[in-house]
Formats: C-alpha cells, structure tokens, sequence
C-alpha cells in the first residue's frame, strides 16, 4: 500500500491513473469528474446489510467488504450497522443534489453532495451508514453512535476510509460525514491510516478541491 501510494506520489508508476473510475484508487473529487462523465460500475452486488433506501448496492468487492464490517461490529458488540445509499447513478445524482439545491440552496447543497459526475457514489465504492437497533436512524445520527465510533477506528481494516471528515473541508468542501465510507481496498486503507492522513487529496498529493472550477 504505502509502497505504491510512494511510486504514485513520485511520478514512478506511470500505468496507475487516478482517474480511472474502475479501480479501488480513483480519486473524484470538485475538481476530478468522472471519465466518463456518466460512468457506470461493470457490475454491482446487494449490500448484505440492512438498508433504508433502494439504493442497496456497491460493486462486490464493496459489498463483501462491508459485509464483514457490520459482522465484526455486531460480534465486538457495537451494534448493528445498515446502510442508506450505496451505488448512485449519474442520472440518480442529478436528482440527489437537485433536491439538495431546493432545501440548502447552491452553496449549502455543494457543501454536502456531489455534482452529477463528482460523486464517489457514481462508482460504487462509497456508501452512507446508518445504525439500526432494531429500528435504523439516519445518515446524520451515524457519528454519534457507537456504531459510528466503531466504524472511525475500524473501517480501515476492512478496506474503507471516511472519506470527509472535519479537519479535512478545506481540501474536500464538504461538512464532515462521518457516515460515508469509500472503499480503497485493504491495502491502500493501511497505507491511509499508519500514514494519518485525512484526505485522499493529500493521502496522492492532489491538489485541494474545495470548489469547482467550472
Ligand atoms: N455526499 C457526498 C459528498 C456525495 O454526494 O457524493
Ligand atoms: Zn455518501
């Protein structure tokens, strides 16, 4: 993980792109839509957890992975852990932050969903959790719970970071979400981790994007 984070970072693996959406190490973000603009996972799988929308799948590794997570929180006695949205589409997304402009306005909605295109939803590696016990709370109440505590130690271990949390807006522009988590695979979780990082801007050196540039 940190080996190939280092060769990324040093320009000396010139065959990994950042901007492939097909793999775990895709960096999207304000300033790094989607190519394509439209893309779309080859495959998806049912999120083996408990969901509070239809929007219950991930690509399989994404969905295994989880599956794991919510098992070990469970079996370590943190509670049971379920899931709102997992894999969004591009046309799905224009909705999601439509509805977003309508409630908080642009700036608000740009502070706390993706553009069409900008979304690590659209690849499905992302996806928001939410504590159930028995009844699911939402997105909002994740940190908050031991759930949410457990998932911010942990989640690493299982391939997944939190992908925006407070310390990290400047660079990302978006309000902390403890509850959305990306997947980045095993390897490259470790790496983020053991490194202490925040974002996945500084985890490859990007730049910051807290705003977009067009
Ligand atoms: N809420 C995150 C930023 C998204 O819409 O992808
Ligand atoms: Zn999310």
């Amino acid at each position: 993980g940190e080996s190939f984070r280092a060769a990324v970072v040093a320009g000396n693996a010139p065959c990994i792109s950042l901007s492939d959406p097909a793999h775990v190490w895709v960096v999207v973000n304000k300033a790094r839509p989607l190519e394509p603009i439209e893309f779309a996972p080859a495959s998806l799988a049912d999120l083996p957890v408990q969901m509070t929308t239809r929007s219950g799948q991930a690509r399989s590794d994404v969905a295994a992975a989880v599956g794991a997570l919510a098992a070990d929180a469970a079996a370590e006695g943190a509670g049971a852990i379920g899931a709102n949205n997992g894999y969004r589409s591009y046309d799905l997304q224009v909705v999601t932050h439509a509805s977003h402009v309508r409630n908080s306005g642009q700036a608000g909605a740009d502070a706390s969903s993706a553009r069409a295109g900008h979304s690590e939803h659209q690849t499905g590696l992302a996806l928001d959790l939410v504590a159930c016990g028995p009844a699911c709370g939402g997105i909002e109440a994740f940190g908050s719970t031991a759930q949410g505590a457990w998932v911010a130690e942990n989640a690493w271990e299982y391939g997944f970071i939190v992908r925006y949390e407070q310390v990290g807006s400047g660079i990302t522009g978006y309000k902390p979400e403890p509850w959305h988590l990306r997947y980045l695979g095993p390897e490259l979780a470790a790496a983020y981790h053991h490194g202490g990082y925040h974002t996945l801007e500084e985890f490859f050196a990007l730049p910051a994007a807290p705003d977009y540039t067009h």
